[in-house]
């Protein structure tokens, strides 16, 4: 199925809206009332479409008070750009009662989450995502927030969208290396879900070369995988903790590489480490696997220039780790078997980053 509606049941539940050629102006009158509205944008995305969603939301009934647009990349995920929006928003004169909406990637995602979470104690919201790795991943589930030069993702909450709609003709405007980076969620969920998602990895060829009824199947196993783990566990007490799967070394390996390596990138070697990982502990045997399917997708298998030493430090500071006894880990027994908060000694982690960099 490369279109179609999932509701993300949480308390109030909200749906996430997928297809091609989408009917913006309709699927937002249904979810919302017409009232007053800001977009947030990042300097990429707001040239090619913000005009069409500012005429769409204006064609039924809304005021655009503002079209605030931010330099494209992880660096304006910081408390420093949160205050300019949030100024920018101010002197618009949106009150309590209005809806950012969030035009972008997972950058411009996180941020307006946590600006619309927190201005006003909180306006409406409505997720636009643009990248392949924000409809697979970062638009559904609530999680919002910025980074600190101490590390990703310190500052955040939890906030749930009132919408989160996908037009996939958005994807055409997507540089190839974008596509990559977004398959890397894809590719783990597909590993954590197992089933029908894991044997639809087979399409991560066409995905890559950007077909879109490719990336629409993808898309769809992930926000229905996603929408049913986060529904279990929104706050993530526990099984949404297998989302982190690659990413307690993906987050290390961005921090030590003050965030100029690509998310999706990092999740990728973070991956690869977390299959030597679930050799070494649990005796699974998924590297090749790992390997074939990053590569099919035209991802790095590890990252060069980053010191080990820096990365276990960044992986002191996240807020994953439990304290005392080392590092907790997402690992796979099988293919559609994780387990989550595995111990893994410092050694042992160092190891598994030796793995990947260099
Ligand atoms: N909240 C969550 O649950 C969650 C989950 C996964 C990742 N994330 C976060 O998401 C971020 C990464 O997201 P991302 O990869 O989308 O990064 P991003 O927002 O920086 O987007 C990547 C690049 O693609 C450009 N772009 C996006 N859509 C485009 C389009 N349609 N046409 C042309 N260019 C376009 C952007 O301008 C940017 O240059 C990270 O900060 C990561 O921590 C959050
Ligand atoms: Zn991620």
């Amino acid at each position: 199925m490369a279109s179609g509606r999932v509701e993300v049941l949480v308390a109030p539940p909200y749906p996430v809206v997928v297809g091609a050629r989408l009917d913006l102006a309709g699927v937002v009158s249904e979810a919302l009332e017409p009232n007053v509205g800001a977009i947030l944008t990042d300097s990429n995305v707001g040239p090619l479409h913000a005009p069409t969603l500012r005429r769409a939301l204006e064609d039924t009934g809304w005021r655009v008070a503002d079209v605030v647009e931010i330099p494209a990349g992880e660096r304006s995920k910081s408390l420093a750009t949160y205050a300019e929006v949030a100024g920018r928003l101010a002197r618009s004169g949106l009150k309590r009662d209005g809806t950012l909406f969030a035009l972008g990637g997972g950058v411009v995602g996180d941020l307006g989450g946590f600006v619309a979470a927190t201005f006003m104690r909180g306006i409406g919201f409505v997720a636009l995502p643009t990248s392949l790795l924000a409809m697979v991943d970062s638009s559904v589930g609530g999680k919002v927030g910025l980074d600190l030069p101490e590390g990703k993702n310190l500052i955040g909450s939890f906030f749930r969208p009132r919408l989160v709609a996908a037009n996939l003709d958005w994807l055409e405007t997507l540089p190839a290396r974008e596509l990559s980076r977004g398959l890397a969620e894809v590719i783990k969920m597909g590993l954590l879900s197992g089933g029908d998602y894991f044997a639809d990895l087979d399409r991560i060829g066409a995905a890559r070369a950007g077909d879109l009824d490719a990336l629409g199947t993808l898309i769809m196993d992930s926000v229905g995988f996603k929408a049913q783990v986060v529904a279990e566990d929104e706050l993530e007490r526990g099984r949404r903790a297998i989302l982190n799967y690659g990413h307690t070394i993906g987050h290390g390996l961005e921090a030590a590489a003050d965030f100029n390596l690509p998310h999706g990138e990092a999740v990728s070697a973070g991956m690869v480490a977390a299959a030597h990982l679930s050799h070494e502990k649990l005796g699974s045997d998924l590297l090749v696997l790992h390997e074939d399917l990053l590569r099919a997708a035209g991802l790095p298998l590890g990252v060069p220039d980053v010191e080990v030493e820096k990365v276990l430090s960044a992986m002191d500071r996240d807020k994953k780790r439990r304290s005392g006894d080392g590092y907790r880990f997402v690992l796979l027994e099988d293919v559609g078997k994780p387990l989550w908060g595995v111990p893994v000694g410092e050694e042992e982690a160092r190891r598994a980053i030796g793995a990947v960099v260099g």
